[in-house]
């Protein structure tokens, strides 16, 4: 079986209370347990963590390397902050969806930049919750696609021993 790790980052714990008109009102329990229904339905397994540690979400990366099949990533304000995150999906080198419940090419300048997005398969912003739920498909979709056998047709074959 697929296995998936969902990292939250800081303050993400207090999802439902913190600064509702931005990130809504659904608390992350209530998140992650739509998250787990939707990857029982794909036969995946989720492993979902929430830190307000930096060097803790790295070494969580870090040990994904083994076991995980790819990771969705909410780095909440280390988006914009942390090198040491993205240092550590490049170094595990799975697939890794970055995403946000807020639009943070709306928000703020500071918000806008993101250090994950350069190093990540994808990012989603501004969907709110359903952006989780879309990147576990993504993700799902992506191992899918990535399994295929390249289908070479007996004339390309051909065609590129010719050009040998
Ligand atoms: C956030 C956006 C970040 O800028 C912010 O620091 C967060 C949450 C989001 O999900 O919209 O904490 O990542």
């Amino acid at each position: 079986m697929r296995r998936i790790l969902v990292l939250h980052g800081p303050n993400l714990n207090l999802l439902g209370r913190r600064e509702q008109s931005i990130y809504g009102t659904l608390s992350l329990d209530s998140l992650d347990s739509a998250l787990t229904k939707l990857a029982e339905e794909l036969a995946i397994v989720v492993d979902i963590r929430q830190s307000n540690s930096e060097g803790e979400l790295v070494t969580w990366i870090q040990e994904a390397r083994s076991g995980y099949d790819g990771v969705i990533l909410n780095p909440a304000a280390y988006t914009h902050t942390s090198v040491a995150i993205r240092d550590a999906i490049v170094a595990v080198g799975l697939p890794t969806i970055e995403v946000h419940l807020s639009n943070i090419h709306q928000r703020e300048p500071f918000r806008q930049h993101s250090y994950v997005a350069g190093v990540a398969l994808g990012q989603i912003s501004g969907l709110g919750p359903i952006g989780y739920l879309l990147a576990l498909r993504g993700l799902h979709e992506h191992m899918s696609a990535m399994r295929k056998p390249r289908k070479t047709s007996p004339t390309s074959r051909r065609q590129k021993s010719a050009t040998k």
